[in-house]
C-alpha cells in the first residue's frame, strides 16, 4: 500500500482536470473555475490542465473567467500536458515551447469533469495506475453511477426504491422496434421517459408522452449512447442529497429543484436561470430524514467514496422516496445544488474542497483489499 500522507508542510500541488471530451464540457468548465476561485493559495499549488472537446490536453494558466468563456484554450502560455501512468513520474509531463520535456509532481488530482470520459471511471482509471490520489469515486463507482441500466440494476439489488424500468441496446432496439413499443407501455405505462444508459446534464433525455412520440425519443438517445433506458413517469418532487465520505458517508436532507421547464432540462439546468432550488426540500421533518438515510444507503450501495449527488424524487399522493440517480462529480456552478447543500449545513467552499482533498489523501490508492 502506498501512503498518501503529505509529510511535508507546506501547499500541497493539486491539480486540476477540466473541460474534457463530454456533452458537459461547458459546464466543467465552470465548475472547475468555482475550485479555482475558492482554493486557498497558501495550501494549494494550483496547476489547471484543460482537455478540450477534441480531447487534447493543455497545461494553462487561465482564471477562471477564461475557463468558463472557452477563451482559455487560445492562451499563449499554454502548453501541450499529459498525466503520465508511470508512477515514478507521480504527476504531469509537459512539452515546452523550446521542444523540451518538464516533468510536474502533483500530490493529489482534482477531476473537475461530468460525464463520459471524466465522471466514469475512466480517467479514475489512469489515475490509479498513476499511484496519485484524487477526489472523489473510484473507478468502479464511477463507472456503475453513470450507466443507469447498471446502476438501477445494483438500486433493485440493494433494495433502494426506483421507478419500474427497462433496458435496451441499439441492436435489440433495431431489431423490434414494434414488440419493443409494446412491452414498454404495458410494462411503463405512458408518459415514459427516455434516456441514454451513459449520459447526464439532461442531454438526450425525452419524455415521450404517447407511442407516437417514443421513436423520435429513442432516435435522440441513441444519438448519445448504444443503449437506453425507459422509466415510468414519476410525478413527484425532485430532491437532492449531497453526500460526503465513505464509511460512515453523511448525507445532508435533501434540497429540492423546482424545474423551470416540463423537467429539468439542460438548459433550464445551467442557461436559462428559472429553475430554483429550494433548502431544505419542501418535506415533513420525517421525510427529510427518510430521504437522507436513504441518500447514505444509495450512496454505500454503488461503493461510492469521497462525494456524490444522490437524487431522487418523492412521488406526489403517496409520498414514496425513489431513487433517481448519483452523480459522482455533480456540478459546482454557482447555481449547483452540491455545494449550495453543504454550505446550508454551514460548510463553505474553501472548507468543503479541503475536506474533499483531505479524503482523497486518506484513501489509499493502489490497494484493491
Ligand atoms: N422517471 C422519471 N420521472 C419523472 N421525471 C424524470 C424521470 N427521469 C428523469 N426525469 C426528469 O429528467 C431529468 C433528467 O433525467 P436524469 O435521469 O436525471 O438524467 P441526467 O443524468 O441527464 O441528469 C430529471 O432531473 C427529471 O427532471
Ligand atoms: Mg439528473
Amino acid at each position: 500500500m502506498i501512503s498518501n500522507a503529505n509529510p511535508a508542510a507546506g501547499p500541497l500541488c493539486a491539480a486540476l482536470l477540466f473541460g474534457g471530451l463530454s456533452s458537459e464540457h461547458e459546464v466543467s468548465r465552470v465548475s472547475a473555475g468555482t475550485f479555482v476561485d475558492n482554493m486557498d493559495p497558501e495550501k494549494y499549488d494550483l496547476i489547471k490542465i484543460g482537455i478540450t472537446k477534441d480531447g487534447r490536453w493543455l497545461y494553462t494558466e487561465a482564471t477562471s473567467a477564461q475557463m468558463a468563456d472557452g477563451s482559455w484554450e487560445q492562451l499563449p502560455g499554454n502548453m501541450p500536458c499529459v498525466l503520465s501512468p508511470d508512477r515514478a513520474d507521480h504527476g504531469a509531463i509537459l512539452f515546452t515551447p523550446a521542444g523540451h520535456v518538464e516533468k510536474l509532481r502533483i500530490d493529489v488530482v482534482i477531476p473537475v469533469l461530468h460525464g463520459l470520459w471524466g465522471e466514469d471511471g475512466t480517467i479514475q482509471g489512469l489515475l490509479e495506475l498513476a499511484g496519485i490520489p484524487y477526489v472523489g469515486c473510484g473507478v468502479l463507482a464511477s463507472a456503475v453511477c453513470m450507466d443507469k441500466a447498471v446502476a438501477n440494476a445494483l438500486f433493485a439489488y440493494h433494495g433502494v426504491p426506483h421507478c419500474a424500468w427497462a433496458a435496451y441496446t441499439k441492436a435489440q432496439l433495431e431489431a423490434d422496434p414494434a414488440g419493443i413499443a409494446a412491452a414498454l407501455a404495458e410494462r411503463l405505462g405512458w408518459p415514459i421517459f427516455v434516456k441514454p444508459a451513459n449520459a447526464g446534464s439532461s442531454v438526450g433525455v425525452t419524455k415521450a408522452n404517447g407511442p407516437e412520440e417514443l421513436a423520435a425519443a429513442i432516435r435522440l438517445a441513441l444519438a448519445n449512447d448504444r443503449k437506453v433506458v425507459f422509466e415510468s413517469f414519476v410525478d413527484g418532487q425532485e430532491v437532492e442529497c449531497a453526500v460526503i465520505g465513505s464509511e460512515p458517508a453523511v448525507s445532508t436532507r435533501p434540497g429540492e429543484i423546482l424545474a423551470g421547464a416540463e423537467f429539468y432540462t439542460y438548459d433550464d439546468k445551467y442557461k436559462n436561470g428559472v429553475s430554483q432550488t429550494v433548502i431544505p426540500a419542501r418535506l415533513s421533518e420525517a421525510k427529510l430524514d427518510e430521504v437522507k438515510a436513504l441518500a447514505a444507503k444509495a450512496y454505500a450501495a454503488l461503493g461510492c467514496e469521497g462525494l456524490a449527488r444522490c437524487d431522487f424524487f418523492v412521488e406526489r399522493g403517496s409520498g414514496r422516496v425513489l431513487i433517481n440517480e448519483i452523480n459522482t462529480l455533480p456540478g459546482f456552478t454557482s447555481i449547483s445544488m452540491y455545494p449550495k447543500l453543504m454550505e446550508h449545513e454551514g460548510i463553505p467552499l474553501p472548507q468543503l474542497i479541503d475536506r474533499l482533498i483531505a479524503l482523497a489523501m486518506e484513501r489509499p490508492v493502489a490497494c484493491h483489499g
